[in-house]
């Protein structure tokens, strides 16, 4: 069996779920449930034997080496994170505690088991780390993609953490030969996403009529990649990635921010008319986020040579199947827009009103 930490956040459950169906593997998914993580998005196995869901924090070493010793896993997937720019600006204590001394703590956890391993269950053991290409900062409209060589240079509180957590899984292997393999992700999308992040903020605002904030010009470009292409390459990386090596994953489907607002309010037009007119007249630009980074793509080619993964959507394919649950999950939607959630699009949106104007 695999342990996974941050299970019942976005990628996370997308993982879970993508794992189970695939392989039939047991899972003990280790997951803090904060604002971000959500059990209702792992409904579909309640009563299923092979996921064992754990209620905790991977700062918790106690905790730690009690799930060690009891499920002996032969791999750590380690998605737990805070993972909200916007927040990280706000707040970014959460992003020191969790994602550097979490991943700090969890690799001591981790390298405590597999050092009482026997020398077979040592060399299949792996440490899988889930990361960002935010750690390689911002790229002009010019540069080449990021590839695996490229410098660090993160920008946000959230990105330095992360650069943090790359650098200490890094360290564990090469100072204590702890077997990791670490992967970079660009932008995900697709179900379960939370409605702070761009896609699936748009998509809720939009049906309910509320304005669709777009950060500065809405120029900036992301590398979009479906969750469950996601999902599928970290299972490529875990199977055959080689030891101590990072793998880069993208979706070669680079695109301005107002061009995905426009897309997905093109989407709706078409599956949920609106008798007010199109979506895009809620189009409204806000003040920037502090430090935006303008670009970030990914050059995939290392991941396709050694494993042969290569995305199954476009992003074309994917954002239909995105917004098709949206539609047909509005009452997961209802439900994570909790208090809590509203107090947070106070927090980052009213400062910003100020500057609002429509497109
Ligand atoms: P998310 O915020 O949706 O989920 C994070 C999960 O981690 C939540 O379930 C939360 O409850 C849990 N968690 C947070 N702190 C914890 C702690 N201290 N102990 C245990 N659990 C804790 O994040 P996501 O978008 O699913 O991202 C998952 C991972 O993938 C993160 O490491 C993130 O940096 C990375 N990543 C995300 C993207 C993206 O586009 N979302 C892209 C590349 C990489
Ligand atoms: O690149 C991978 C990263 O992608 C992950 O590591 C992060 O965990 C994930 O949150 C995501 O970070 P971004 O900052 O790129 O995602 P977000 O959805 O917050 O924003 C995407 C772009 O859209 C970004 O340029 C900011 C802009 N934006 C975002 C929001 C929430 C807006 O214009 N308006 C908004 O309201």
């Amino acid at each position: 069996m695999i342990l996974i930490t941050g299970g019942a956040g976005f990628i996370g459950a997308n993982f879970v779920l993508d794992w189970l169906a695939a392989t039939g593997e047991p899972v003990v998914n280790l997951d803090a449930l904060t604002y971000a993580g959500n059990l209702e998005s792992l409904a579909s196995l309640k009563d299923d034997p092979r996921h064992v869901f754990v209620h905790g924090d991977i700062c918790d070493r106690t905790l730690l080496d009690r799930l060690f010793a009891q499920h002996k896993p032969r791999a750590v997937v380690h998605f737990a994170a805070e993972s909200h720019v916007d927040r990280s600006i706000h707040g970014p204590g959460a992003f020191i505690k969790t994602n550097i001394e979490g991943t700090f703590t969890l690799l001591e956890a981790t390298r405590a088991h597999w050092s009482a391993l026997d020398a077979d269950a040592k060399a299949a053991f792996r440490f899988h780390h889930v990361s960002t290409d935010e750690v390689y900062g911002s790229l002009s409209k010019t540069d080449p993609p990021f590839t695996e060589d490229h410098t660090y240079e993160p920008n946000s509180p959230y990105s330095a953490s992360k650069a943090a957590s790359d650098h200490l899984v890094r360290a564990w292997h090469h100072t204590y030969g702890l077997p990791v393999v670490t992967t970079n992700c660009s932008n995900n999308y697709g179900p379960y996403h939370f409605p702070e992040k761009l896609i699936p903020l748009m998509i809720v605002n939009a049906l309910a009529g509320k304005p669709l904030p777009v950060y500065g010009d809405g120029q900036q470009v992301r590398d979009w990649l479906y969750v469950k292409d996601h999902a599928s390459a970290i299972r490529a990386v875990l199977a055959g990635g080689r030891v101590g090596e990072v793998y880069n994953i993208g979706g070669w489907n680079e695109k301005p921010n107002l061009e995905i607002v426009h897309t997905v309010c093109a989407l709706l037009d078409e599956m949920r008319p609106d008798p007010a007119g199109s979506y895009s007249r809620l189009i409204t630009y806000v003040t920037d986020r502090p430090g935006h980074d303008r670009r970030y793509a990914i050059d995939a080619r290392k991941v396709e040579r050694e494993l042969g993964w290569k995305p199954a959507e476009t992003f074309d394919t994917g954002i239909r199947k995105t917004l098709r649950w949206y539609l047909d999950n509005g009452d997961w939607v209802a439900r994570v827009q909790s208090g809590a959630y509203r107090e947070w699009v106070a927090t980052n949106y009213s400062e910003r009103a100020a500057d609002r104007k429509s497109a």
